[in-house]
């Protein structure tokens, strides 16, 4: 096996990542297209698709657990997601999330979970919120080879110290901070950086003042890549969807109207049909060889 294993076969890298700054700057390359995966199917389907960036984001908390928020997913749920997310990539970059309370004690814990999503699941980079009070945290990471996407605005896991999710830098105080946490994170070495619920005007100057990549979410047109939850632009989500979100599909209505013709069909007796059935003489093989047709 080569040194490089995956040298020279379209993988999307970090620095690759880096380098599209400027040439998204000089109209020379496309934005960057980022989207959740949390499991192996979607993350196959995705990486097929194109898309650069795959994110196991700790938004699994509620679409995939169906908790209230994110604070309850642990490290064990995103390391057995990330792992499968990985299984199913090819191309993309895998970005794990770390989850609260994952990197909220001290560093050096900090550092030892963030080994644990790039060894035991095979992450590319870690994701963490907060702005200038995660300097320390990101040049200890970085300082570990780890990269590292920050992410700054609306950060979920601050929920109840937010009281709630609200758009963020709207007054000129809360601009200033967030340009100084979106510059804290540049600074400490992170590689690219989410913008997540802050208004267009104050994502436009974060991007074009800095050096990385800004990934917006609910931050307008002009950061340098989007990102979505993936539930959301297929339509599998149950509950209030944000206004940032564009829908693409309905994939929540093509699985209840297809599970409910295979319901009719069991009810009524017509599935399975003869074709559908083994006939004795046949041999039987097991689903991981080669079925019977
Ligand atoms: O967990 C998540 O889904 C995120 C977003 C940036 C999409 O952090």
């Amino acid at each position: 096996m080569s040194a490089f294993p995956r040298e020279g076969n379209g993988k999307f890298t970090v620095p690759e990542l880096l380098q599209r700054k400027s040439e998204i700057r000089n109209s020379a390359n496309a934005k960057i297209t980022c989207l959740t995966a949390y499991d192996y199917p979607t993350a196959r389907l995705l990486d097929e698709a194109g898309v650069d960036v795959l994110l196991v984001g700790d938004s699994l908390s509620m679409v995939v657990l169906g908790h209230e928020n994110t604070l309850p997913v642990t490290i064990d749920d995103m390391l057995r997601h990330t792992a499968a997310v990985r299984r199913g990539t090819k191309r993309a970059l895998v970005v794990a999330d770390m989850p609260y309370g994952s990197y909220h004690t001290d560093n050096a814990e900090s550092l030892r979970n963030a080994v644990r999503f790039v060894k035991e699941a095979g992450a590319e980079a870690v994701k963490i919120e907060g702005g200038e009070r995660r300097l320390e945290l990101i040049v200890r990471l970085t300082g570990a080879e780890i990269p590292v996407m920050g992410h700054v605005g609306l950060t979920p896991q601050s929920v109840n110290a937010m009281g709630g999710y609200r758009v963020q830098g709207k007054t000129a105080d809360a601009a200033e901070q967030l340009l100084r946490d979106a510059r804290a994170v540049e600074a400490a070495g992170a590689f690219a950086v989410v913008l997540e619920a802050v208004p267009r005007e104050l994502a436009a100057q974060i991007t074009r003042e800095l050096r990385i990549p800004t990934i917006g979410i609910g931050a307008g047109p002009d950061c340098d890549g989007q990102i979505l939850v993936l539930h959301d632009i297929l339509g599998l989500n149950f509950g209030h969807t944000a206004k940032f979100a564009r829908q693409y599909a309905n994939v929540g209505e093509m699985i209840s109207r297809a599970v409910t013709e295979y319901c009719d069909d069991v009810r009524q007796g017509s599935f399975p049909s003869d074709a559908e059935s083994y006939h004795s003489g046949q041999t039987i093989h097991s689903r991981k060889s080669v079925p019977v047709i």
